[in-house]
């Protein structure tokens, strides 16, 4: 029988959660039983906003402010989410940033923005999580898993990005992050996959989503047919958390509706 509230007992810490996908799958294991630390870099009523929706609904949540760039900021998201809630079993490592730029025009600033928030920002996250999972060892009430940590990628991983190369260059490294990542801690319990969202209605593409023009060329990208939402990927991000994949380590779910692949090709070469 499948379980109601799988995440029960469960601490998740999700970054970038004031918002987008974070938001939407911070609401999903909020919803799954679990308590939830709502990491923000700047959008401090955002975020307070959905730590409110979930109390409302009698869950748990707080807010934490961090740059997942920065080290020492790192910590206290995790050392404040262990005050709160005494333990954490879950990471989404989601926070995520466009700079968007051709290669000319690319300015060093732009490229260290993206590296540091997209690639940097998940090594330390990461990086904190297992050093917590190890010392809280394992409890098999709550999750097979000594932990799970979850990378919020982007299609952009596998299909390059014209005027956009150091995010598809940051993405690029979470894919390969994570699997040496998944590969080294798995002996130890610690379950590491990753998601890689393709257009997913959010701020980081309002542009593209609400200009006709664009929308109509994002959608000739996606073979379903439509603009992904977050609870798209919060349903994939649920089961990856949970010990229905218990057995799934250091794969990457492309939740795209087919944008990976190859749409050019779909009416024959
Ligand atoms: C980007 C979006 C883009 C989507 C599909 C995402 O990773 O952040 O801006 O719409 O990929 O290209």
């Amino acid at each position: 029988m499948p379980l109601v509230h799988p995440l029960d007992h469960q601490v998740a810490v999700v970054t970038g959660a004031s918002s987008g996908i974070g938001q939407g799958i911070a609401l999903a294991m909020a919803d799954a039983g679990a308590a939830v630390v709502i990491n923000y870099h700047s959008q401090e009523e955002a975020a307070t906003a959905v730590v409110e929706q979930i109390m409302r609904s009698g869950g748990r949540a707080i807010a934490v402010k961090a740059d997942v760039g920065s080290e020492p900021e790192v910590d206290q998201l995790f050392d404040k989410a262990v005050e709160a809630f005494g333990r954490v079993d879950i990471l989404v490592a989601n926070s995520g940033i466009q700079r968007d730029a051709t290669i000319g025009e690319m300015t060093l600033d732009q490229w260290n923005q993206v590296i540091g928030t997209n690639l940097t920002g998940q090594f330390l996250c990461a990086r904190a999580a297992v050093r917590l999972f190890r010392r809280q060892g394992r409890d098999e009430r709550r999750s097979r898993a000594l932990g799970k940590i979850i990378h919020i990628s982007s299609v952009h991983q596998l299909i390059p990005w014209a005027g956009h190369a150091n995010y598809a260059a940051s993405k690029g490294g979470i894919d390969l992050f994570m699997r040496s990542l998944a590969q080294e801690v798995a002996e130890e319990g610690i379950r590491v996959n990753a998601i890689a969202p393709g257009a997913i209605a959010t701020a980081i593409n309002r542009a593209s989503v609400e200009d006709e023009t664009a929308r109509a060329k994002m959608l000739s990208l996606i073979p379903y047919g439509r603009i992904g939402a977050p609870e798209d990927v919060a349903a994939a991000a649920l089961w990856l958390a949970s010990d229905a994949s218990d057995y799934v380590v250091g794969t990457t779910l492309f939740i795209d509706g087919g944008m990976s692949l190859y749409p050019e090709f779909r009416h024959g070469g």
